[in-house]
Order: structure tokens, then sequence, then C-alpha cells
């Protein structure tokens, strides 16, 4: 293998690919980069404006305006930044600002992933490359519970809901759209809890890089 240790994860929303990167990049030592936050900080810029996440003008202009605070604010994480972050993701002027960002991430020291087409698009040569899906209602019901325990009041089918539509957009929109890359591992986690899902992507993920020739700890 050459170059830096690129690993790659996508897969729908709240199927655990944000706690699987994470705890494999800590694992790694790699840094690790969320890159749903990028979309998310473009859709937030733009509903500051009272913006269309849709209005390709008005979403292009704010990516290519975005700024490391805008990736610090505290109102990333609500279902009207997701629903807004998928919508300008389908942009492709918006995709194009943030490309260069996140290949530069990942030149240097290597990187852990996770998005919808970062084992596709941003690094189809990525070392590995994981697609990590899950059940709607299995997905559905951990981001509402995650949503509970944080003190947010929202229905279950409200969420259940919104995460059909983001799947549907994410899935259906002609630039990057979301689907596992040919050579992706994929895991299926609906009957999986957090730590079993980690011991089977880290087993898969030691066999794939024992067969390019490279152990890890
Ligand atoms: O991973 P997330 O739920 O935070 O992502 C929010 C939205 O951003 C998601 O619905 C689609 C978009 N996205 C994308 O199109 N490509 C990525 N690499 C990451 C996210």
């Amino acid at each position: 293998m050459s170059g830096p240790l690129i690993i790659a994860i996508d897969g729908p929303a709240a199927a655990g690919k944000g706690t699987l990167a994470r705890r494999m990049a800590a694992e790694l030592g790699l840094p690790y980069l969320d890159t749903g936050l990028l979309y998310r900080a473009v859709g937030r810029r733009v509903l500051d404006r009272a913006g269309d996440p849709r209005d390709a003008t008005v979403a292009t202009a704010e990516a290519l305006a975005l700024s490391p605070a805008d990736l610090e604010r505290q109102d990333l994480r609500t279902p009207e930044a997701a629903l807004a972050a998928s919508g300008v993701a389908a942009i492709p002027g918006v995709r194009a600002a943030l490309l260069e960002f996140q290949r530069n991430f990942g030149r240097s020291r290597g990187a852990v992933l996770d998005g919808r087409d970062i084992g596709t698009v941003v690094f189809p040569d990525a070392s590995v490359k994981f697609f990590i899906t899950a059940s709607p209602e299995a997905r559905a019901q951990r981001r509402w519970l995650e949503m509970t325990a944080a003190g947010q009041a929202i229905p279950l089918a409200q969420v259940e809901a919104e995460t059909r539509q983001r799947d549907k957009q994410d899935a259906e929109r002609a630039t990057a759209p979301m689907r596992p890359a040919e050579d992706a591992l994929v895991l299926d986690t609906t009957a999986l809890d957090a730590n079993a899902a980690f011991v089977a992507v880290m087993a898969q993920l030691r066999s794939r890089l024992g067969a390019l020739g490279v152990t890890i700890a």
C-alpha cells in the first residue's frame, strides 16, 4: 500500500457510523473528520440568511464562505440543520467547494472520514472502505433515544419520517449519491449494539489491512 492510511466510512443517517469512526480513529491514532458537519454548517448558514437550502446560488456562496468557526456552532445537530444539510448536499457547487478541504484533511497523516460519498468520490482510493447501514426503523429509534436523552421532545414518528426523507434525498441525488463503493465492506448494524458493531468492523479492518500487508495493534 502506498500513501497514508485512509479509512472511508459511509452510510445513511443514524446507522452508527459516527460512533464507529470516532472510536476507530482513536484506536488507530488517526485524525477523524465528520464530513456531515460541513454540510450541516453550510445548511445553517443558508437558514441564517432565511434562504432556501435548495437554492444553488445561495448555498454555493455559503459553502465558499465557510469558516472553521462555523463548525463550532452548537446548533448543527438539530433535525432542522440535518434537513438543510441534505438539501444543500444535492447541489454540485456545494460539493465541489467542500471537496478539497476533505481531501487535504486526509492527505498528510491519513484519516478516518465518515459521510455519504467518501469511498466513492472523496477518496476512491481509500485503503479500506466501509458502508454501515441498519433498518430505517432501527436508525430512527436510535436517533429518537439520543434526542430524548438530550431533552428534546419529538415524536418517534417524526424522526422516522425525517430519516426516510433524508435517505431518499441523499440516495437519489444526481451528484455523489449515497451508495456503497464497489469495494466497500458492508455492515448491517440493525441487530448489533455499538460495541458489537465496533468489534465487527475492527475484525474486518484487520483482515482487509492484512491483505494489503499492513498490520495494526
Ligand atoms: O452524516 P450527517 O447526518 O451529519 O449528514 C448530514 C447531511 O449531509 C446528510 O443528510 C447528507 C449530507 N452529507 C453528504 O451529502 N455527504 C457527506 N459526505 C456527508 C454528509
